[in-house]
């Protein structure tokens, strides 16, 4: 269990949309969403424990992934925040997921964002135990040299040569408590293929065209296994399209957030 406090930033007001980052990032990584959809939902955004600025879990826990949903359940609902949109980028897809099963009352939809449902295979799973072994060593530079020539589509170096940069920042201030705690949580997640057709909540998948960390069709059985969801297609980006292909991205997940709400703010009537 969880028992520290999850750090967050919150921007607007009404619906509330919840969003989730990928590993080894924190709440910075949904600027963008931040600034841009604040007109249609309330938009927070949280570091997960032992990101950003959020404690890690004690040392002694190996925390799984329903224990990451169980610290974002109890930060929804301690905020009040009622039914929630859950956006959930590639390793908070795993906890999003985790987080459909053990809360579904709790959701009002959901976004999985270059992301998938199967487990790890025995060679990913040494490949992160060997990841863990570095950081372990030399802190969150190890995941730097590991993840940076995979991270962006290279169109996306030509468009935001600083954006590589700023990344590469975020992902150096983030502990090896935490980097480590989230290499096993993922290395020891069961899959949730079986799951997903129970999840009854619109919900959108999204991927960009060049990434190359999740496979088109591991992200693309999400769309296969949860009934009605819908699917997004990021042209141009790699693994993190919120950041690379902003304006794509937040044209669909506007779309997204103003279909699902019950009372529709001014700004999506606009748009209609
Ligand atoms: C992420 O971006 O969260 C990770 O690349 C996911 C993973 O390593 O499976």
């Amino acid at each position: 269990m969880y028992d520290g406090k999850l750090n967050y930033v919150s921007k607007g007001e009404g619906f509330p949309a919840l969003f989730l980052h990928g590993f080894p990032f924190d709440r910075r990584i949904w600027g963008e969403q931040m600034s841009a959809l604040s007109d249609v939902a309330r938009v927070i955004a949280l570091d997960l424990p032992g990101f950003g600025k959020s404690p890690a879990f004690p040392r002694t826990l190996n925390p799984t992934m329903d224990q990451y949903a169980e610290a974002v359940a109890d930060t929804a609902t301690e905020l009040n925040l009622g039914k929630i949109a859950l956006v959930g980028h590639s390793m908070s897809g795993y906890i999003a997921l985790a987080f459909a099963r053990r809360y579904p009352e709790m959701l009002a939809g959901l976004v999985l964002v270059t992301t998938k449902p199967a487990a790890d295979s025995k060679k990913a799973r040494e490949g992160r135990q060997n990841l863990a072994a570095q950081v372990h060593e030399m802190g969150a530079l190890a995941t730097v040299i590991a993840m940076r020539a995979k991270l962006f589509a290279s169109a996306t170096i030509g468009r935001d040569p600083g954006l590589a940069e700023r990344v590469k920042e975020i992902m150096l201030e983030q502990s090896s408590d935490g980097i480590i705690a989230a290499l096993t949580a993922m290395a020891n997640r069961p899959s949730s293929t079986r799951s997903l057709g129970k999840i009854d909540v619109p919900t959108l998948v999204i991927r960009g065209t060049e990434d190359a960390i999740m496979p088109t069709r591991s992200v693309n059985s999400l769309v296969k296994g949860i009934p009605g969801a819908k699917s997004e297609v990021m042209r141009g980006s790699g693994h993190l399209p919120m950041m690379e292909t902003p304006d794509q991205f937040n044209s669909a997940l506007r779309r997204f957030l103003c279909e699902i709400q019950p009372d529709n703010p001014p700004a999506c009537l606009d748009q209609a």
